[in-house]
C-alpha cells in the first residue's frame, strides 16, 4: 500500500500555515476577505488531504456529510441578513461543539478496550456538549423564539453546579471503571448544563456568550484532535490541533475584550443573571419632541461638527449608503463629520465598521467609545441612527439591567437628533430615557428614508 504520510504532512502544515496568516489577515477590515480565503482553502486543503490518511473507511458517508453539511452552509452564508448573522454564528459554533462532543462520544465507546484517551475524550464531550447546547439556546434568544431576556429562579446556581458536578461524575466513572454504562447520563446533563447556563444570560450580554461558545468549541476541537493523533488516525489529528487552538485562543481573546468592553467581568455575565427582570417603570421626566428634517438639517448644515452614532437600526434599514451621502454632504457645507462605533453596536462585533466600510466611510473618520466620549459635550449635533442602547443614559443607573455598559455618552451635545421608526425599545427592552431630554428631538421613521430627507432638505438650504 502507498504511504502518503510525507504529502499528507506536507499538505497540513501548508493548511496550519493558511490558517495563522488567515487569522492574522482577518485583523483588519482591509484584508479580511483575504483571511477567510485563506483559512477557507486551509480547510479545503486538510479536508481532502485527509482521504488519504491510512484506516479511513465509510468514504460514501463521509461524502454525504460533506455535501449535505457545505451545501446547507454554503446556502445558509448566502441568504443570511447581516442582522441575523449572530444566530448564524451561535449555530455554526454549535455544530462545531456537537461535531466535536459526537467524535468525543465515539472515542468513548472504545473506552473499554482503550482507555489511553478516555481523559481526553471526556474533556472534549464535556466542552462540546456545553457548546452545543448552549448555542442552540443563544440561537432561539437571539432569532426571538424565546424569550431574550436573562431567565432566573430560586436556587438555580445550586440546581446548575449540582447538574454539572453529577455529569463530570458520570465522566469520571466512565473514565475509572473503562465502561460505556454512564456515557448516557453524562451526555444528558453536560447538555442540560449548557441550556441551564444559557438561560441565565439575557440582553445585552449575548455578544459575549457567543464569543465564549466559539471559544469553547475551538477547544473541544483541538481536545478532540489531541485524540486523533493518539489514535490509528494519528495524521488526521494535527490539523484539529491546530485550527482547534487558533479557534479557542482568538475566541477566548474576543470574549475577554468583549466583557471588557461592556464593563462585566467573564464571571458575572455568566452567573450574574445580568437584565433578568424587566426594570421597574421609571418616571421617565420630559416628552418626545418630533422635529421637522429640514429644521434638522438646517441645524446641521450651520454646526462646525456633527457627530453620527449608528446603531442596529442603521442595518436593519441598510442605510449605510445613505449615510455615506449625508456626511459628504454636510462636509461639502464645511462640517466636520465623525463617526462614534460603540463596540456592541449592531448585532455584531464591528457590525458598523463593517457596514461603513463597504459604502466607503474612510476608516479615519470612526472614533472608538473611549476616543470619541470626551468630544459630545463640545458638539453642535449629534445623529444617532437606528442606535438605542448603546447611547441609553439608564445605563449609568444602578439597578437598570444596562447598569455598567459604557455607552456613547451622546445626551452631552448641544443638540440631540434621533432617527428611529417609532417607541421600540433597544434589544436590552429599557426605556431610554435620552429620548426625552430637553436637548433631544426625534425624526421618525425607516433610517433610510429619514436620512435620504435629510439629504434632499441639506440640497435646499
Ligand atoms: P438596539 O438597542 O437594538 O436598538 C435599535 C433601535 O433601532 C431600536 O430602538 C429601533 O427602534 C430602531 N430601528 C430598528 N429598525 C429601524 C429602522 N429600519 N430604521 C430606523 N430605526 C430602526 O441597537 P444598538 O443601540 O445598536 O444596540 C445593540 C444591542 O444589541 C446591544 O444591547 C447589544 O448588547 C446587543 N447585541 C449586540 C451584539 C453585537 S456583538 N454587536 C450581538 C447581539 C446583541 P424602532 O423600533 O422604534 O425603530
Amino acid at each position: 500500500m502507498t504511504d502518503y504520510s510525507p504529502l499528507i504532512d506536507g499538505v497540513y502544515v501548508l493548511a496550519v500555515i493558511f490558517f495563522i496568516l488567515g487569522l492574522r489577515a482577518m485583523a483588519s477590515p482591509d484584508t479580511a476577505r483575504r483571511g477567510i480565503l485563506a483559512a477557507g482553502v486551509a480547510m479545503l486543503l486538510a479536508i481532502l488531504v485527509t482521504f488519504l490518511v491510512g484506516g479511513l473507511t465509510n468514504f460514501g458517508l463521509i461524502a454525504i456529510g460533506i455535501i449535505v453539511g457545505g451545501g446547507l452552509g454554503w446556502y445558509w452564508a448566502r441568504v443570511v441578513k447581516m442582522t441575523a448573522m449572530p444566530q448564524m454564528v451561535a449555530v455554526f459554533n454549535g455544530m462545531g461543539g456537537g461535531a466535536a462532543a459526537a467524535i468525543a462520544a465515539v472515542e468513548l465507546l472504545t473506552a473499554v478496550s482503550d482507555p489511553t484517551n478516555a481523559s481526553l475524550s471526556i474533556a472534549g464531550a464535556v466542552i462540546g456538549s456545553i457548546s452545543i447546547a448552549g448555542s442552540v439556546v443563544a440561537f432561539l434568544k437571539l432569532q426571538g423564539w424565546m424569550v431574550q431576556r436573562a431567565i432566573v429562579f430560586p436556587a438555580q446556581q445550586v440546581l446548575n453546579l449540582a447538574v454539572l458536578v453529577v455529569g463530570l461524575a458520570f465522566g469520571v466513572l466512565t473514565v475509572v471503571q473503562a465502561t460505556t454504562v454512564w456515557l448516557i447520563p453524562f451526555f444528558v446533563l453536560t447538555l442540560l448544563y449548557g441550556i441551564l447556563l444559557t438561560l441565565r444570560i439575557g440582553g445585552a450580554d449575548m455578544p459575549v456568550v457567543i464569543s465564549l461558545f466559539n471559544a469553547l468549541t475551538g477547544i473541544a476541537v483541538a481536545l478532540d484532535g489531541f485524540v486523533l493523533v493518539n489514535g490509528e488516525l494519528g495524521d488526521a489529528g494535527y490539523a484539529m490541533v491546530v485550527a482547534g487552538i487558533l479557534v479557542g485562543a482568538a475566541g477566548s481573546l474576543l470574549t475577554i475584550k468583549m466583557a471588557r468592553a461592556m464593563n462585566r467581568s467573564i464571571g458575572s455575565v455568566l452567573f450574574g443573571g445580568f437584565g433578568a427582570k424587566e426594570e421597574a417603570a421609571t418616571a421617565i421626566e420630559g416628552s418626545l419632541k418630533p422635529i421637522d428634517p429640514a429644521d434638522a438639517a438646517s441645524l446641521m448644515a450651520y454646526a462646525n461638527q456633527v457627530i453620527i452614532a449608528p446603531g442596529y437600526g442603521m442595518a436593519v434599514a441598510q442605510a449605510q449608503r445613505k449615510v455615506k451621502e449625508l456626511a459628504d454632504a454636510l462636509e461639502a457645507k464645511g462640517v466636520s463629520v465623525r463617526f462614534a462605533i460603540h463596540p456592541v453596536a449592531g448585532r455584531m462585533p464591528g457590525h458598523m465598521n463593517v457596514l461603513l466600510a463597504e459604502a466607503g466611510v474612510s476608516y479615519d473618520k470612526l472614533y472608538d467609545l473611549d476616543e470619541v466620549n470626551g468630544q459630545f459635550a463640545t458638539t453642535d449635533v449629534v445623529l444617532v441612527i437606528g442606535a438605542n442602547d448603546v447611547v441609553n443614559p439608564a445605563a449609568r443607573r444602578q439597578g437598570s439591567p444596562l447598569f455598567g455598559m459604557p455607552i456613547l455618552d451622546v445626551d452631552k451635545a448641544k443638540n440631540v437628533f434621533v432617527i428611529k421608526r417609532g417607541q421600540g425599545r433597544g434589544f436590552a427592552g429599557v426605556e431610554n430615557d435620552l429620548f426625552y431630554k430637553d436637548n433631544c428631538r426625534m425624526l421618525y421613521g425607516d433610517a433610510s428614508a429619514v436620512v435620504g430627507s435629510l439629504i434632499t432638505a441639506l440640497e435646499h438650504s
